[in-house]
């Protein structure tokens, strides 16, 4: 008789380091979409009661962007870990919490997958809370598909604001043998306290050009670009 081990259970949280390879800005990096945009301007609530147009430029042009990527290998290898688990390849469980509005990790194939800061490609109405998918610009003036009225906005979760998905991540979270932590530089919270969270139950390791700000929060670091550390890390795991 063959002992069943139960499934290994993987949270990867991504950050924008993972997408940076397919040419989307990272923010806080010397040339990042911070140092050339203002944070309260562009991602806050304040911000976009002060200049809504200013907002919804921002965020078309970063849709616009959106079209001319492609994922890269580093999101490949972990719908490939997904797929891996859906075919008993591997005996585990893969959740994706990203702090990214891109879609890329979909593009690449992977179906669980949690938007905690939103999408990129949705707008929000503040009047009815229809979501409605988005792939070209929005404007002020532009009417809400469900209410008719001109009350979108990006469906991104600002500075100030509650993320998306907070019970599923917490139970995710709670459950976890492994944590993963790629292309983030765990500045912003509640994502950064994730890692301190889930320290005493799982193994956790960070993907990263740098090493992480606390090292000792990891239990293994891996340093080197994401589309080379994240298939290495998934061909480890699935040779194990
Ligand atoms: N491979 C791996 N890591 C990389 C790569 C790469 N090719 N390029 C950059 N990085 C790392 C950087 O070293 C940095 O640690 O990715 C990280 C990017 O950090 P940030 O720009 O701070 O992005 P992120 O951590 O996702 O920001 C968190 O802040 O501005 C808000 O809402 C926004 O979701 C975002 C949140």
């Amino acid at each position: 008789m063959t002992q069943h081990h139960p499934a290994e259970r993987i949270v990867v949280l991504t950050g924008a380091g993972i997408s940076r390879e397919s040419g989307l800005e990272t923010f806080r990096d010397a040339d990042g979409l911070w140092s050339r945009h203002n944070i309260a301007d562009v991602c806050t609530p304040e911000g976009f009661r002060r200049d809504p147009m200013l907002v919804d430029r921002f965020y078309n042009g970063r849709r616009a962007e959106l079209a001319s990527v492609q994922p890269n290998a580093a999101h490949l290898a972990l719908a490939e870990l997904e797929r891996a688990a859906h075919d008993g390849r591997w005996n585990g469980e893969l959740l994706i919490v990203t702090q990214n509005i891109d879609d890329l990790h979909e593009r690449a194939g992977s179906r669980n997958v949690l938007h905690m800061h939103g999408e990129l490609r949705r707008v929000r109405c503040t009047s009815c809370g229809a979501t409605p998918e988005w792939l070209g610009d929005c404007l002020p003036d532009t009417p809400c598909p469900a209410c008719h009225r001109p009350t979108l906005r990006p469906d991104v979760v600002w500075f100030g604001e509650v993320p998306l998905h907070m019970d599923r991540i917490e139970t995710a979270l709670a459950g976890c043998d492994r944590f993963v932590t790629i292309g983030t530089s765990g500045t912003v919270y509640p994502a950064a306290g994730f890692v301190a969270q889930v320290r005493d139950h799982a193994e956790t390791v960070d993907i990263n050009l740098d090493p992480p700000q606390v090292p000792t929060l990891f239990d293994r670091t891996l340093i080197g670009p994401a589309t080379r550390m994240v298939p290495q890390w998934v061909i480890e795991l699935l040779g194990a």
